[in-house]
């Protein structure tokens, strides 16, 4: 999407005051050289929120949000960077060039729009049915499990009634043809048998997008059966890590937390319930793509998983995943039920609604999940557990965040508060160049995200945090020793600022990056702090094995892309190796 210059997204970002635009939104008042209000992007009572007139930056010391103009827009609005730009744009009333829908983009979006026309037909021929005499079994199968006629309605169930190829000539004779049935989904063509039907002899639960159009369906057998549930495949308009069944309603609901449960069954019941913010991921795990989408309509996430070691494994992956998208999370228990579907079957809505109220802390969740690996009753193991909670604690960069957890489970697991914050202290020392990322922390890091990039990434922050690490590291390190692609371009331009402009210019450096996930990363760069460690003592250690990590990957990575006739490369990964050998026998000290 390289297509504004950025002259041009620096014109826009510059002509729009970040103060100005911020204060359209937030509550803003002056404090020294910047403002503070009350962060937008998590719930607080004291103002925690800071804007920079200065570096026409904004900083959350509670939550950890940040970024320039854009990216507010991007955060708040839940715009795409092209969307900023518009909006940006438009306040200070200057116009963006336009793009004309070229023949390919017209017919790629005529065909999205006919895939949804043929869900659309299908839902109704489905719901017809379910009210049709030969959708009886599967109404009676409805009613009994104790699903009302509104709800039916509501969620716009359906049958797949037993003809094999029934939807199929339908579909062909609404004029649809099968190239495009093949696209939808829902017909398989075969040579031989010709066209027939994914679905039948099943109860329909349509899946629609926030602004209820149906995208895609859930088949259920009724009663025994295998597969349990068929999904529809992804489409052009049917993409699974992007949506989720029963947000339509839910983002309509007063209640400001969402609920997530794992099947489509549980959305329902909650719903009928009285639990209007009920949501579920399509048959697949939860994505980033799922918490950014929660992250439009909610801060506070409840999750209301299955009670059995599946149900604890998937909270366990959902959870980093939602804290790394900036939401709260919270873990309801369902035991003894399966689901939050026959608890409320059981035991009714009150109780479902105290068990809400009851609900653990995200980060207790899995600490007591932790605990359960480990003997207590061992000193050794005992030990362990400390350590390992203690290295999850060392994650939160925050200190008042990361004291409050370690009160909290200082006093849980009977340990005393100083003695569990030392350890801490140790862990983040040592943890600042992770060895082996955690399973399942609190920032349990992407696959790609490895010790390498990890350094690059701690480094780079370091440098925009104090500018004045530029001298103490330039002896040893240069941009081309950041070998990341992304974390490459921004040490070059940092260090290129640095050297002409004799400091770093953050907000104008977001904006050098036009696709959106590349504006967040960067940005999250500006606003991600090294607070964990206390002394400068263990600073200066850590940074040295910064370094030292940095150069010797860096090393590593040219020597094994080194074109054989590069005799200047080999020189210089020469000369880098013996210094350094001369770097691990220094102090680098921090001023
Ligand atoms: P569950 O097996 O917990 O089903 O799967 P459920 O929603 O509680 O349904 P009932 O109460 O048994 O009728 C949870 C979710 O996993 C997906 C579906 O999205 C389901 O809602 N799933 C499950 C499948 O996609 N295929 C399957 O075969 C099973
Ligand atoms: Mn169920």
């Amino acid at each position: 999407m390289a297509f504004y210059s950025d002259e041009l997204i620096e014109e826009i970002r510059s002509g729009n005051d970040i103060v100005d635009v911020i204060s359209g939104y937030v509550r803003l008042q002056k404090r020294g050289s910047s403002y503070l209000g009350l962060c937008p992007f998590h719930n607080e009572k004291t103002p925690s929120f800071a804007v920079s007139g200065a570096k026409q930056l904004y900083h959350c010391f509670g939550c950890g949000a940040g970024g320039n103009v854009f990216t507010f827009l991007m955060e708040y609005e839940n715009y795409s960077f092209k969307e900023a730009m518009e909006a940006l744009a438009e306040r200070i009333g200057v116009e963006l060039p336009t793009q004309e829908m070229n023949a390919r983009e017209r017919q790629e979006a005529d065909r999205r729009s006919r895939v949804l026309e043929i869900n659309k037909t299908a839902a109704k021929y489905f719901y017809a049915q379910l009210r049709m005499e030969q959708g009886k079994q599967a109404f009676q199968y409805l009613t009994g499990r104790q699903l009302s006629q509104k709800t039916m309605q509501q969620f716009g169930l359906g049958y797949a009634n037993k003809f094999s190829d029934d939807l199929y000539r339908y579909l062909r004779g609404a004029g649809y043809d099968d190239e495009i049935l093949k696209e939808s989904g829902l017909v398989t063509l075969d040579e031989r048998r010709g066209g027939y039907d994914k679905f039948w002899n099943r109860v329909m639960f349509p899946i629609m997008d926030v602004n209820s159009r149906v995208i895609g369906f859930g088949g259920r057998v009724m009663g025994e059966g295998e597969p349990k549930y068929l999904n529809s495949p992804e489409t052009v308009i049917f993409d699974k890590s992007r949506n989720l069944y029963g947000l339509n309603a839910a983002r309509r609901s007063k209640e400001a937390r969402i609920l997530l449960c794992e099947g489509y069954m549980d959305v329902i019941a909650l719903h009928q319930a009285g639990f209007d913010s009920a949501v579920a991921s399509l048959g697949t795990a939860f994505t980033p793509g799922h918490a950014s989408l929660l992250k439009r309509y909610t801060k506070e996430v409840y999750l209301t998983f299955d009670s059995d070691a599946a149900g604890i494994r998937a909270a366990l992956r959902a959870l980093p995943i939602l804290k790394e998208a900036g939401l709260g999370v919270r873990v309801i228990d369902m035991k003894p039920y399966k689901d939050p579907d026959e608890f409320i079957k059981v035991l009714g809505t009150e109780a479902y609604r105290e068990r809400i109220e009851r609900a653990q802390n995200g980060f207790l969740f899995e600490i007591s999940v932790l605990e359960q690996q480990y003997n207590l009753r061992d000193p050794e193991g005992k030990t362990s557990f400390y350590q390992e909670a203690a290295r999850r604690l060392a994650q939160f960069e925050e200190e008042l965040e990361r004291n409050n957890y370690i009160e909290a489970i200082a006093e849980k697991y009977q340990i005393g508060f100083e003695n569990l914050r030392r350890l801490v202290g140790r862990a983040a020392a040592e943890g600042v160049v992770p060895r082996t990322p955690l399973k399942s922390g609190i920032h349990a890091n992407k696959p790609k995200e490895d010790g390498m990039d990890k350094s690059q990434k701690l480094l780079l922050t370091w440098l925009i945090e104090q500018p004045g690490l530029f001298e103490v590291i330039r002896p040893y390190l240069g941009p081309e020793d950041f070998t990341g692609e992304l974390y490459g371009r921004i040490a070059r331009i940092l260090f290129d600022q640095y050297e002409k402009e004799g400091g770093v210019n953050p907000a104008k450096i977001v904006s050098m990056f036009e696709e959106e996930e590349q504006q967040r990363e960067v940005a999250s760069l500006f606003h991600t702090r090294i607070g964990a460690i206390e002394t400068k003592k263990d600073q200066e250690k850590a940074l040295k094995e910064t370094i030292v990590r940095m150069k010797q990957s860096s090393i590593e990575y040219r020597s094994t892309h080194l074109e054989p006739a590069d005799l200047e490369g080999l020189k210089k990964i020469v000369e880098d190796k013996r210094q350094l050998q001369e770097i691990q026998k220094l102090h680098i000290s921090i001023n």
